[in-house]
């Protein structure tokens, strides 16, 4: 039997994902296809999807139409304007990306965006330390230009004003400066003469920017919500370039399907494992107390929100590349598989191949924005590169994180009879505040 064979024809399958994409007037899609009425053909088929920028014409995708009207056009005016302005009269706000995984960095990179729309800076990404693979390989900049640039904070430089919030362990108590200043400061007044501001942070401060009563009226007045700011960032911020999306072709295909049921499965098991082989174990079974969780999950999420005669997808993520073919053996072809190209490592892994080094690193940003894709996503507690998939994805009531016997008591939950239920779901709280760690 074979696995991951799309169950309608790739051709169909082409012609609604572009339906799809012209309907929303949202991106170019082109194909050279071969179409041989051969099976194995869609492996050979490449996608090239190409994204042109987005300016006014989002009205009808699902950004456009959760993100509110009038702060990505200003802003995106503004942004170039400080950029064309003289040197003396530039005011940036630069984050600089070096520190964990891809999720905690992108969580990084939205809270200091909001920093800089919020206090009117051109918002700059210093990335850095990705076995020398710079973050435009993977992800284009559809709206503002935020690559930084040589002069936006010279070394020694007066007028730059550094703030490193980052804590060793994660935990920031909740009286930590972060907190403070996003939760509680006018953040227009703070560092005002300031040319430069680099922040450095390894968390997300999203939900306390809400309830900061200098700025929450503005927030809302744009048509942000705590639940899709983080969506929305992403969105306005980042699109993955055609050559990520190849790598996933066939996924990307499956989950553009507008009528299936997506289900998006992140089973992430850790550092131990993929920086550091020898000592980490990804051979593990899909056993009923352990791994199987997530599955017995997607199964009763399936049950719940099934339709007739509509195809259902799992797409299933993690850093053990194996579990996806273990889980297809398992559930069927309902469980996608990658295409052969794709590269399973950690960002901070390096391979001493550096084209292994780009596709790994493409491959975890294509993974994560497929993810985002999905109806619903079951994921894994300690980890924010699921939990940043699921906002991006601006679903609600669509999260179900696996969670330790302990940490499911501390809900005054009982894990062994716990269920995926529809009303089980975790909301904002759960998904982007409550975990001790991971914060978004
Ligand atoms: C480097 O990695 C690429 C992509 O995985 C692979 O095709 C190539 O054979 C590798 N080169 C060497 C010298 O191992
Ligand atoms: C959890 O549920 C199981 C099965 O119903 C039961 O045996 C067990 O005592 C419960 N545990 C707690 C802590 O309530």
């Amino acid at each position: 039997m074979e696995y991951g064979k799309l169950p309608i024809s790739l051709a169909s399958y082409f012609l609604l994902v572009a339906a799809l994409l012209v309907a929303n007037n949202y991106a170019e899609a082109f194909a050279e296809a071969s179409i041989e009425g051969s099976s194995t053909v869609h492996r050979r088929q490449r996608i090239g999807v190409k994204v042109k920028g987005i300016g006014g014409s989002r009205k009808t995708s699902k950004f456009g139409a959760q993100c509110g009207q009038g702060w990505r056009e200003q802003y995106a005016r503004h942004h170039s304007a400080i950029l064309q302005s003289e040197p003396s009269r530039q005011r940036f706000a630069v984050v600089e990306l070096h520190r964990n995984g891809l999720g905690d960095r992108l969580t990084s990179a939205v809270a200091v965006f909001y920093y800089a729309l919020l206090s009117g800076r051109a918002y700059r990404i210093d990335w850095r330390g990705v076995a020398g693979v710079p973050l435009t390989a993977a992800l284009d900049k559809p709206n503002i230009d935020w690559e930084v640039g040589p002069g936006d904070a010279p070394p020694g430089a007066e007028g730059t004003k550094r703030v490193d919030w980052f804590l060793t362990h994660g935990l920031h108590p909740p009286d930590s400066p972060p907190f403070q200043f996003f939760g509680g400061e006018d953040i227009r007044l703070q560092w005002r003469d300031m040319r430069t501001v680099v922040m450095s942070p390894n968390t997300g401060v999203v939900d306390k920017l809400f309830y900061n009563r200098f700025h929450r009226q503005q927030l809302f007045a744009w048509g942000l919500r705590p639940e899709t700011a983080v969506g929305c960032a992403l969105d306005f911020l980042f699109q993955p370039r055609a050559e990520v999306l190849d790598l996933v072709r066939d996924n990307f295909m499956a989950l553009s399907e507008p009528q299936a049921l997506k289900i998006g499965i992140h089973v992430r098991m850790g550092d131990a494992w993929l920086k550091n082989k020898e000592y980490g174990d990804c051979n593990r079974e899909i056993d009923y107390e352990d791994l199987g969780r997530w599955f017995r999950c997607a199964s009763k999420v399936e049950e719940e929100y099934r339709v007739e005669k509509i195809s259902v997808h799992w797409y299933v993520v993690s850093d053990c590349f194996t579990l996806r073919h273990k889980a297809a053996k398992m559930f069927g072809q309902k469980v996608l598989l990658p295409n052969q190209e794709t590269v399973t490592e950690h960002m901070d892994y390096r391979s001493g191949n550096s084209t292994r080094d780009l596709i790994a690193f493409r491959t975890t940003v294509a993974e994560q924005w497929l993810l985002g894709m999905t109806d619903f996503q079951i994921i894994t507690e300690e980890s924010s590169y699921g939990r940043l998939a699921a906002l991006r994805s601006l679903r609600f009531r669509s999260v179900y994180t696996m969670r330790s016997a302990e940490a499911v008591a501390e809900r005054r939950r009982n894990v062994s009879t716990w269920e995926c239920t529809r009303e089980n779901y975790d909301d904002f709280q759960e998904v982007a505040v409550n975990q001790p760690w991971v914060k978004i």
